[in-house]
């Protein structure tokens, strides 16, 4: 099925999903920077009549899914709150995808590659998952829900997946991953695939635009283990910064649910990307980046 390139008026229409969350706010003034119409919407999705008024009320090309229940304060919320997560993440996550398919419109759903652990195949420092291999951790309800969901939503022919994982942003907002490290009392140090805020939402503007569907993994290339990210904060942001470390089984006494640990492997996205000219930094450069905005914009 071919989505809609311009809307009734002519024109390409962004509608933001979950407004009032931390990566649909990023996604709005990113959008606003580069002067494209942009609307957000705090609409439930699971309410079939709501979802279908606000895509025939704005009249999006493009609906970019950012709503999603992640638990408050994290996601050990979800173990206790089995019914409302499926609502959300399953009925609602899967509903909205359907109700722009039956209207034609292009869905780009934020979802997670928080779905993979290493494995024998995948160890610490070896290859990472692609897109294809099947999800391997179910050790949070959280991630359970998010990996089934994508089991079906990747058959919606209008819909785009991209994975994030342990997102950050250039300040210390606290839902960024680099806040959240600094701020616990120990962290386990262990490698994973990151997303930099800055330099993969642009590129899911891009692929949105283009109109390219799938499951994408989107975390920039590479691993990166706690202690490297924190060694770089210290080292250009917070030179007082220490920290104490534990170990995964000391973690796992503090935590209810289970924290996914994984690389993912970046061929597919970096590959695509290319083709529209748009190259996202390793990592360990990526942090460097990103530690250069905090400090420049003051943040200490
Ligand atoms: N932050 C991360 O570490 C991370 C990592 C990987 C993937 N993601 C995914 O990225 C998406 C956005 O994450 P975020 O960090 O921006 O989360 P967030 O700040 O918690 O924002 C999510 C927003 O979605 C809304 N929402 C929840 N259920 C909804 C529903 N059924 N219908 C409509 N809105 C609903 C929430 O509103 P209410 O509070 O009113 O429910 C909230 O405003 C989520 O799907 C998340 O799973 C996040």
């Amino acid at each position: 099925m071919a989505t809609r390139i311009t809307n009734g008026a002519g024109r390409k229409c962004f509608l933001i999903w979950g407004g009032d969350g931390w990566i649909a706010g990023h996604l709005k003034v990113l959008l606003e920077s580069q002067g494209k119409e942009v609307h957000t919407t705090t609409a439930r999705m699971e309410n079939r009549d709501a979802v279908f008024a606000e895509l025939d009320r704005v009249q999006p090309t493009h609906v970019l899914n950012a709503a999603g229940c992640t638990g408050r304060p994290n996601v050990d919320w979800c173990e206790d709150n089995k019914e409302a997560t499926i609502r959300s993440n399953v009925i609602g996550t899967l509903n909205l995808a359907d109700c722009c398919f039956v209207r034609g419109i292009h869905c780009t759903v934020f979802a997670t590659g928080c779905i993979y652990q290493y494995d024998s195949a995948h160890p610490w420092g070896g290859p990472g998952f692609f897109e294809t291999d099947a999800a391997n951790f179910a050790g949070s309800f959280y991630s359970m829900t998010k990996a089934h969901v994508e089991e079906i939503l990747k058959h919606y022919n209008n819909c785009l997946i991209l994975r994030l994982r342990m997102p950050v942003s250039d300040d210390l907002h606290p839902r960024s991953f680099v806040t959240k490290i600094t701020k616990y009392e120990h962290v386990v140090d262990i490698p994973n695939s990151n997303t930099i805020l800055t330099d993969l939402l642009p590129a899911s503007i891009l692929l949105a635009e283009h109109g390219e569907v799938g499951v994408y993994n989107f975390v920039n290339p590479g691993s990166i283990s706690h202690n490297e990210v924190l060694s770089l904060f210290r080292d250009i942001v917070r030179p007082s910064f220490t920290w104490k470390n534990f170990s995964i089984e000391e973690q796992s006494k503090v935590i209810k649910a289970g924290r996914s640990n994984c690389k993912l492997d970046t061929t597919k996205l970096v590959t695509k990307l290319k083709e529209y000219g748009y190259e996202v930094p390793e990592i360990h450069e990526a942090y460097r980046r990103c530690f250069d905005r905090m400090k420049a914009a003051g943040v200490r």
